[in-house]
């Protein structure tokens, strides 16, 4: 990965929150210690708490300590805690916001000028409206080099308020100052779909209906809503995960080649897969609620048990579903997906099952335990790919059995994999926005998953046990069209 050369500044609302500790300042701390950061860069840290720059820089380093994937360096530390800076404010104050800008053009003037500007908005998304206003008056959208501004999902919570959000945003920043972060498409494995796909002859010409029987989306977590209820309750899961991280993991998998790996060329292929993915449908959908259950031996809680959450809660923490695609590639494909809370495992993968043979020229009993083809795609935990395949299995008799072979990360490459946010972040410092998503995306993503919405608004989840793959109901989707979901 090519580092940022220009000078920059990046201004983080929110410093204090929880996802500045966890990832941001962790993410920030890694680049500059694998040199990726521009040799002018300062960091600005803003928020309500009232704090100076040392309280600060205590602050951001007991957050790295308890978060970065490498260790602090103390040799290190002295020269990346004088690029940190903290300027205390409101996040609906005018005052503060030209605060703000002073402080910047003091720093930027201490750089030599000329600094580029990455404002990362990492509040609850209520304040996003607010802050893109308040920056506006103080006109820090506006910059002698780049102004970027940096979004974390939820994008909206619906077409409608989607579209509000960008409307407010889009009054002060052009489309392409926007960096709408999912961290999926940061992550090394969801970029390597690209490179499967577009870097080798021998996958392109098998990836459609033609041979695909089917694609398996599975995003499974073992950990329950913890302390974000009140965030929960309000998503759900289709919000949660389906808008945004299963529909651009899917949108990899289907799209077509790109001409380029380039912002616009692949954000326009994606753009177009996914209008031409029919909105999600009440009957091919199947909704859950984790009860009560055991989760690698241990003993959890309901959802409607967890702190906050209410007794007769009806937020849906699982959906199964049915997608289908209607362009030439992949009609009479589905593409099933299946993400939620309190799974049997956290596993991130997805699996392309291919047709079987047309013609089987073995007995039956030799090929009774061969599976179809499947290509797995597993995004996280064991990073990696598999390909199963029917082999002679070695005796006398013929007898056909499937077999794997497997890539993994880890012993191919030998290196600690970056953390999405490492990536996205420098890239949004580099103005390279390949890899977040662009306006026209967030609307279609609704568009998908509006219907099934409305359609929730009554009726009641499925309850599964903790630690399960499901509700029941999940199977029967699929058994229905006389197909199985994996156990990964
Ligand atoms: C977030 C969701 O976007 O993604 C969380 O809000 C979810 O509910 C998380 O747990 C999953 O991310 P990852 O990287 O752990 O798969």
């Amino acid at each position: 990965m090519g580092g940022a050369t220009e000078p920059a500044l990046f201004t983080i609302f929110g410093a204090t929150g929880d996802l500045s500790q966890r990832k941001l300042l962790p993410a920030i701390y890694n680049l500059a210690q694998r040199g990726l950061l521009p040799a002018q860069f300062a960091l600005v840290g803003y928020s309500r708490t009232q704090m100076d720059d040392a309280s600060f820089r205590r602050f951001a380093r007991a957050a790295i300590e308890a978060h970065s994937r490498t260790p602090v360096d103390d040799r290190f530390w002295p020269a990346f805690a004088q690029m940190i800076h903290y300027q205390p404010g409101g996040f609906d104050d005018d005052k503060h916001f030209h605060d703000l800008a002073s402080r910047l053009t003091v720093l930027d003037k201490d750089m030599g000028g000329g600094s580029h500007h990455v404002f990362y908005l990492s509040t609850p998304s209520s304040f996003f409206p607010v802050i893109v206003r308040r920056m506006g008056n103080a006109k820090l959208n506006r910059g002698s080099a780049g102004v970027r501004i940096v979004i974390e999902k939820p994008f909206g919570h619906d077409l409608q308020s989607a579209r509000e959000l960008a409307g407010t945003v889009h009054r002060w920043f052009k489309e392409s100052q926007v960096y709408r972060i999912d961290h999926y498409l940061g992550k090394e494995t969801v970029q390597n779909i690209y490179a499967l796909r577009f870097a080798n002859t021998i996958f392109e010409p098998i990836w459609s209906n033609g041979y695909v029987d089917h694609v398996q989306l599975t995003v499974a977590e073992s950990l329950g809503v913890e302390h974000r209820a009140a965030f929960y309750e309000e998503t759900g899961v289709v919000r949660d995960i389906v808008q945004n991280h299963l529909l651009q993991v899917l949108s990899l998998v289907a799209m077509e080649p790109p001409a380029a790996f380039e912002a616009e060329a692949v954000r326009d292929e994606k753009a177009k897969l996914l209008r031409a993915v029919r909105p999600m449908a009440f009957e091919d959908s199947v909704r859950g609620q984790y009860g009560p259950g055991y989760v690698a031996g241990e003993a959890v809680d309901g959802y409607r048990t967890e702190p906050n959450v209410p007794a007769d809660s009806a937020t849906p923490t699982y959906i199964a579903a049915k997608l289908e695609i209607d362009n030439w590639r992949w009609a009479g494909t589905p593409f099933y997906i299946r993400t939620g809370k309190r799974l049997a495992k956290r596993v991130t993968e997805v699996a392309v099952q291919f047709k079987r043979p047309p013609h089987l020229p073995f007995s039956r009993e030799a090929s009774e335990h061969l599976e179809a083809n499947s290509l797995v795609l597993r995004i996280q935990p064991d990073e990696g790919i598999s390909l199963r395949f029917g082999a002679k299995a070695p005796s006398p008799t013929l007898s056909i059995r499937s077999v794997n072979m497997d890539f993994l990360y880890g012993s191919s490459f030998l290196t600690d994999v970056p953390e999405a946010y490492e990536t996205l972040i420098l890239d949004a410092i580099k103005g390279d926005g390949t890899l977040f998503t662009r306006q026209d995306s967030v609307e279609r993503s609704w568009e998908i998953c509006d219907p099934l919405l409305e359609q929730w608004r009554i009726g009641q989840p499925q309850i599964y046990p903790s630690g399960s793959w499901g509700p029941d109901g999940a199977d029967e989707l699929l058994a229905r069209d006389g197909r199985r979901w994996r156990r990964p």
